[in-house]
Parts: structure tokens; C-alpha cells; sequence
């Protein structure tokens, strides 16, 4: 246990900067950042190198890169996560990834990330630690989908190089994560039982499958210029993420001409050596130990003694020659030159110091004191761009009879446990540090999930809260039976009068370090929604806040569906401005909602009893290859309850049969030219236009609203020189978000770049652009196509 006396006595060394919350505007070139780093690393010892890539101690941060003060570098402090910063108090808790990625609005992605940046850079953070492409989504029970955007790779690819643009715009390294291939949670990393250790899995994975789903919103990160890449937890082909040669040096450094570091995800790091030479740069969470952080002349909590692969170690190996120094210097440069190129340089805030203590607090190893400092208020006015986003991510799924948005009422019920404030808290990590509760609280709304993904709030605006507020204002009374068990038993004679709207909120949950047992909502969902549905015939909409992926048994039962997603921290006013109107829905599923559970064939990887302590036991191979999803649906003939791309508003929208193709590049040769200088993102070639299809989008209804025209392309496949068989019939590679007003019309064109009209040639090692009839196909959502063009490449 910690006394909050040491904690005092080592935190001065980490606020040496005074505080200054405006970026300091410095633009630099990637050369002129690089000319400083190396200017850097010419004064360091071997030593300081070393430790520079190595992880020191447990907080103030979630990650912390030792100060150097005789060089008057104060470290660098990095912090999860992909949703705001998990662990400081008056710091805002974003909508997930899930939400943003419902949006399908560049804008807005783009202003959470930049949101989230200036928070991350005020409270002296010099990393965000997000945000998420790995797990795609793969496995709909898949435990962190939910931090990331899309299960499709474009509309990832997209949302992750906004947020990189807009947290790296405030100043903030990003760090996209987990790389590659952790598409499962059970398992993810190795297992000791009795001094016997297990292997984590491997995801086998062939190499047109890694480009084309898993790697494509990767290098969208790398194009957006993301400062590191955290490698991932589990083994890729059977050789771990963090030392994977392939993977790290030829692909990502290589083929994506990444210029940044290679971060370890917390403990992923299983060698030294072979890691450093396979590509990772710096080790995390470390750590350093006592004695190592001695030799900077700094006093070292003694929280973790587990030796590090890096450290002392690390210098052994240049001095045997193991790692060659040239190496040791490229580690330094990837780490220190994002940190220039960024400014953390100059005026950088200091770590607010309210964070160590709520860091150990947090995990029960130092007291609740009076001596603790208040903290850093960063929160400026993004509640509101909190609201906006999550109304924006929640998705109309079903509004029958117009019941939606909801007018004239004089008495409402709203049931269900995720519909009031919430019974354990404001803060959401869930089972990671108490696995007695699998399932998070029982009562209260879920805003986020659980884990390093996870957030705390300062304020949490429930459901219920809101719609009480609201009726207040508007005249309307609330009536509520938050409890499911007796939601569940048909208890519901506390109920009188009959309501005008009965409103029922589920919750989802799902977190880090665990996969989801089943597609259904939480806490008896079914039984509750089944009876308040005999109760208020005609007039039940049920509102879901939940992971992404579930089936709604009861789709047939209810008259209007509404999935919000993980909202964050404004989750009663993004919903109640859905439901009454105020915003009008234009959300899109960035998943498939299937008919059952068994219509998804991608069950997670778990092997119980004596077979899953042999060490290479655990493997998940990738034979579906590219077709997960709706590609799965559509090569199965399964029809969805909602598709893919799906979303409702109080308007209608037209897309006009007449789209007009006009290719931008002549002649295009099958393959691009080589690229000669390293480019971040690759071959721009690939990213360069090469057709563009416009078309109109109308609003045919009678109030203003926003569509998601949506543009799925099909490579010709049939035709000699065609794309190869294992090819998808149709992929997402457009979409827009358009405000019209009512009867309003306008023109929208999408833009094509080389490599979306490509396949990954194994054989060539090149994307390559097939020859035949490219169809093209306009619609609102996978399985709502308006319109068909084709053309000829
Ligand atoms: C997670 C990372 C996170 C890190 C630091 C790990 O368990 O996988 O996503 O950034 O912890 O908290």
C-alpha cells in the first residue's frame, strides 16, 4: 500500500512545466522534428536511450516515459483512452467509437477528435492512447468492438483518420491501436497456470485478408500521419503482434511507410530482442525499476518489480551486439520526433497533479485526503458537442405509425434498469477490476463500456433525469419502474393510469478483457419487453444502449425501435432530443442487426478443461476470409432484421436513378507506378481519384433532415483479368452526410481512389485494379440499393 506521502514526494519531478492550456501554435515540418530529435538523441547516453523506450513506473499516467531533467525533458505522459481521458476527474466522457462511427459525419468525428485533443493536451497529457481500428468487429460478441467505429473497414479507414487529424490538431500524439489482429478478448494474451504458460492466440490470418479488411483502416491512421501504433495483445500466424517482423517492419515501417513508434500494448511485450529487431519500439507499461530509475536520479514508486524485456536489458543487447545501436537510434527517432513535429516541446502543460491520486485511489492504493489537489477543469462547453454527437450516433431502427417523435402526451412510463441514474457510480471499468460483476452495475444507464475504453464522468444525465425535465417543461407525467426483475414477472400493477408512450431502456455491456455471452440485451431484456409490450399495445418503443451487435427478439412486438449506442456522458439529453424531435434521427448502423444469433458464424475461440492449458492451443483461423458482416449475409443469402448502413429518420429521402460516372484517370494501368520516396500511408498513387459518380438526394418528406447516401462497389469478377474468386460481391467505398430541408435537392458526388477499386494481388504483392464491368450502387443502407450504374475499366 501506498502512503499519499510518497505519492507527494515523487510527484513534483513530474509537473516541472508550468501550465499553459493554448497550444502553442508551432508548425513544424516532419524533417524539421526529425533535425531536433536527432539533435535530441545526439546528447543522450546509452542509458537514457534505452529508458526512453521503455515504460517507467504506474502513474501519473496510465503509460509515463521517464524525465531526463538534465536535459530538461520532463517525459511524456500518455493516457487512455478512446472515449476521453479514463482516469482524471472534470475531463468529459465522450461518446464510444461505436456511436461516432453510427454517425457517419467526417465533421463531427473530426470535432470529437480535436474535442478530446485539447482535454488530453490541458490536463499535460502528451499521448492519447486510441484510437481504436483493431478489434474490426469480426466476432459480434467480440468484447471491445464497441471502442472502435465500424466493423466495415472504409467507414473505419474514415472515422480514424478524422479523430487522428483532430486529436494531432490540439497537439496530442494519437496512437492507433491494437494492431493486428485481436479480434477476441478470451485468450488474448498468454495464460501462467502452475509456471506453465499458455500461449495467447493465434489469429491466422492470409495476406490478401489482412490488406483488404484488418490493415485498411491502419493505413488510413498512418496516411493521417498517427505519431505510434500500439501493437496488440495476441500472436498473428504464431508469432506475437509486438515482435512481428512482417507485420511491423515490412508492412507497416515498410509498405505503409509508417514514421512514427511501435508502442506495446500494457505486458504484450514477450522478448527483447526480437522484439526490438522485429519492430517495437518502446515497451509499455514498462516498467523501469527501482534500481534503473536510480540512474536517473529519480526516486521510483516500488509498484512493479516485474523485470522489463527493455531497460537494462536493452543496453545490454547493443553492448553484445544483439540490437545494433543504429537501431536503439531509430527507436529514439520514431519516439521523439512526433513530440517535435507536435510542439510537446514548448509549453507543454504539466500532468494535472489531481491524477496520480485519483490513479491510485482508483485502484484502492492510496486514500481519499484532504491534501489532494482539485483538478484541472477541461471540460469547456464539449458537453454540448457530446449531445450533438450522440443524437447523431443513435439510430432510428423501426417507427411505426409515425410514433416517433413523440407529440401530445400526457403521461408516459419509462421502464427499465438502464433508464435512471446510475446505483455504482460514475465511473464505467467494469469487470477488469471486479469480476463479481460481469454485467457492470445493474441499475443505471450505460454510457461507455468497460476497461482501458472506459471513461468517468464528473456529471452522467440519465434518461430518466431528462425526460422528467422535460416533462416539467412540457406538461407531461413520468411514471417509471426501473427494476427488471419485476419488469421480468409482468409486476407492473404499480402502473396507473394506462400511458400514452411506454418508453423501455436496455443495456448491453461489454468491456475489455471479456467477449459478450450473447447477442440478447442484458438483465432479462426479452421478459421485459415482451410484457410492458402486452401492457401498451401499439405504443412501446424500446431504446437500447448497448455495444453495437443484438438481436431483438421482440422486433415484431414493439412500435418503435431506437439503438443509442454508448452515448456518453449527456446520455438522457441525446436521446430525449431523438425521441422528441428536436433532432431529428440520421444515424446509421455501422454493423449487421441479425434475424438470430446463428445467422452470424464467427464464434469466439474458447476452449475449456485440460486441452486449454497446452501452450499453442489456442488458434482462430480466419477462413471466412473478407466476408464478415453483411459480406457474410450477402454471400450466405441471409437476410438481416436490419442491414448494414441501415437508419431511419422523420423524413424520406430519394437518391435520382441517373448517376453520372466520369473517370478521372485515363488508361489506368492495372497496377500503380513503385514508389520511390517512403511515403506515410504508401504508394499515394493508391490514394489518388480516379473516378467520381455524382448523383441527386432529395428530402421527400416534410421537415429537414440529414441522409447517408452510401456508394457499395462490385470489382468485376467474372471477366478474365476480374478479381479473384474470395472477392465480396458488393463493398461500402463512399458515403456522405447531407442536410436537406424539406423538399429540398442536391447534388452529391463521390470520389473514388485507385485503391478502392483494387484487390491485394498475393502474388504481385500490389494492389491491383481488375478489368471488366465495375458496378456501382447508391443507396441508404446495403440492403436499400436506389439506384445502379456500371461502367467499364
Ligand atoms: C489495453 C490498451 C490500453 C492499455 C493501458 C491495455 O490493457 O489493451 O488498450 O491502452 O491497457 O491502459
Amino acid at each position: 500500500m501506498l502512503s499519499h506521502i510518497l505519492l507527494l514526494a515523487v510527484w513534483p519531478l513530474l509537473g516541472a512545466l508550468a501550465i499553459s492550456p493554448n497550444n502553442t501554435g508551432i508548425s513544424r515540418s516532419w524533417s524539421e522534428a526529425q533535425q531536433l530529435a536527432s539533435e535530441f538523441s545526439a546528447r543522450l547516453t546509452l542509458t537514457e536511450k534505452a529508458f526512453l523506450a521503455t515504460g517507467w513506473i504506474l502513474g501519473p499516467c496510465d503509460g509515463n516515459i521517464a524525465p531526463i531533467p538534465r536535459l530538461n525533458f520532463s517525459g511524456m505522459c500518455l493516457h487512455d483512452g478512446p472515449a476521453g481521458i479514463r482516469v482524471a476527474d472534470l475531463a468529459t466522457l465522450f461518446p464510444a467509437g461505436v456511436t461516432t462511427g453510427a454517425t457517419w459525419d467526417r465533421d463531427l468525428m473530426y470535432a470529437r477528435g480535436l474535442a478530446m485533443g485539447e482535454e488530453f493536451r490541458e490536463k499535460g497529457s502528451h499521448v492519447i492512447l486510441g484510437p481504436v481500428a483493431g478489434p474490426l468487429g469480426r466476432h459480434p460478441l467480440g468484447g471491445r468492438n464497441w471502442e472502435g467505429f465500424a466493423v466495415d473497414p472504409y467507414l473505419s479507414g474514415i472515422a480514424m483518420e478524422e479523430t487522428i487529424r483532430g486529436h494531432q490538431d490540439a497537439g496530442v500524439q494519437a496512437c492507433a491501436k491494437h494492431y493486428i489482429g485481436n479480434e477476441q478478448e478470451t485468450e488474448r494474451s498468454s495464460v501462467i497456470t502452475n509456471g506453465i504458460e499458455t500461449a495467447a492466440i493465434s489469429a491466422n490470418i492470409d495476406d490478401r485478408t489482412l490488406h483488404e479488411l484488418y490493415l485498411w483502416p491502419f493505413a488510413n491512421s498512418v496516411k493521417a500521419g498517427t505519431a505510434s501504433v500500439m501493437c496488440s495483445y495476441n500472436r498473428l500466424n504464431q508469432t506475437y503482434a509486438c515482435a512481428h517482423d512482417r507485420t511491423l517492419n515490412e508492412i507497416l515501417k515498410g509498405e505503409l511507410g509508417f514514421q512514427g513508434y511501435v508502442m506495446s500494448d500494457w505486458f504484450a511485450t514477450h522478448s527483447g530482442v526480437d522484439s526490438v529487431n522485429g519492430g517495437l519500439d518502446m515497451t509499455m507499461p514498462g516498467p523501469l525499476s527501482q534500481g534503473e530509475a536510480q540512474t536517473l536520479n529519480l526516486s521510483a514508486i516500488p509498484f512493479h518489480e516485474i523485470p522489463s524485456w527493455f531497460g537494462t536489458n536493452l543496453t545490454t543487447a547493443v553492448n553484445n551486439g544483439s540490437v545494433s545501436e543504429a537501431r536503439l537510434d531509430d527507436m529514439v527517432l520514431r519516439i521523439m520526433t512526433p513530440y517535435y513535429l507536435l510542439g510537446q516541446d514548448q509549453d507543454f502543460p504539466s500532468v494535472d497533479p489531481s491524477n496520480a491520486w485519483l490513479y491510485y485511489v482508483s485502484y484502492g492504493l492510496a486514500q481519499l485526503n484532504p491534501a489532494i489537489p482539485v483538478a484541472r477543469d477541461v471540460r469547456a462547453d464539449h458537453g454540448a458537442l457530446v449531445r450533438e454527437i450522440a443524437a447523431a450516433g443513435t439510430v432510428l431502427l423501426k417507427n411505426e405509425q409515425s410514433i416517433l417523435p413523440i407529440r401530445n402526451v400526457t403521461n408516459i412510463v419509462v421502464f427499465g434498469n438502464d433508464a435512471p441514474d446510475t446505483s455504482d457510480g460514475l465511473y464505467f471499468l467494469g469487470p477488469i477490476t471486479d469480476p463479481s460483476r460481469p454485467l457492470g452495475a445493474k441499475y443505471g444507464t450505460l454510457a461507455v463500456g468497460g476497461g482501458s475504453g472506459a471513461g468517468r464522468t464528473s456529471d452522467l444525465v440519465s434518461p430518466l433525469r431528462a425526460i422528467r425535465e422535460r416533462g416539467y417543461r412540457d406538461g407531461f407525467r413520468t411514471q417509471y419502474i426501473t427494476n427488471n426483475d419485476l419488469l421480468a414477472g409482468n409486476n407492473l400493477t404499480s402502473i396507473f393510469p394506462l400511458p400514452d408512450v411506454c418508453l423501455v431502456f436496455l443495456k448491453t455491456f461489454s468491456t475489455e478483457g471479456w467477449d459478450r455471452l450473447s447477442l440478447e440485451n442484458d438483465w432479462n431484456s426479452t421478459l421485459a419487453v415482451e410484457n410492458v409490450a402486452a401492457l401498451c399495445s401499439n405504443r412501446t418503443v424500446v431504446v437500447t444502449h448497448s455495444s453495437g451487435v443484438n438481436t431483438l427478439p421482440w422486433d415484431d412486438k414493439v412500435a418503435a425501435i431506437v439503438a443509442a449506442h454508448y452515448p456518453g456522458e449527456q446520455a438522457g439529453n441525446s436521446i430525449v432530443d431523438v425521441l422528441w424531435g428536436d433532432v431529428n434521427p440520421s444515424g446509421h448502423l455501422p454493423y449487421t442487426i441479425p434475424k438470430n444469433e446463428s445467422d452470424y458464424d464467427f464464434p469466439i475461440v474458447n476452449i475449456t478443461g485440460p486441452d486449454a492449458l497446452n501452450s499453442d492451443a489456442w488458434q482462430e483461423d480466419f477462413t471466412e476470409g473478407l466476408f464478415i458482416d453483411y459480406r457474410h449475409f450477402d454471400a450466405h443469402n441471409i437476410t438481416p432484421l436490419y442491414s448494414f448502413g441501415h437508419g431511419l429518420s422523420y423524413t424520406t429521402f430519394d437518391i435520382s436513378s441517373d448517376a453520372q460516372v466520369s473517370w478521372i484517370a485515363q488508361n489506368l494501368s492495372a497496377l500503380p507506378t513503385p514508389a520511390t520516396t517512403s511515403t506515410p500511408g504508401g504508394n499515394s498513387e493508391l490514394w489518388g481519384g480516379v473516378l467520381n459518380i455524382t448523383t441527386t438526394i432529395s428530402n421527400t418528406g416534410s421537415v429537414a433532415g440529414a441522409a447517408v447516401p452510401q456508394l457499395y462497389v462490385s470489382l468485376p469478377t467474372r471477366q478474365d483479368g476480374g478479381a479473384p474468386s474470395g472477392t465480396p460481391r458488393s463493398v461500402l467505398r463512399g458515403f456522405e452526410k447531407v442536410k436537406l430541408e424539406a423538399g429540398q435537392s442536391i447534388p452529391v458526388t463521390f470520389s473514388l481512389m485507385r485503391r478502392d477499386i483494387s484487390f491485394w494481388s498475393v502474388e504481385e504483392q500490389e494492389w491491383r485494379v481488375p478489368q471488366g464491368d465495375l458496378q456501382l450502387d447508391l443507396g441508404f443502407s446495403f440492403g436499400d440499393i436506389r439506384a445502379s450504374v456500371t461502367t467499364q475499366i
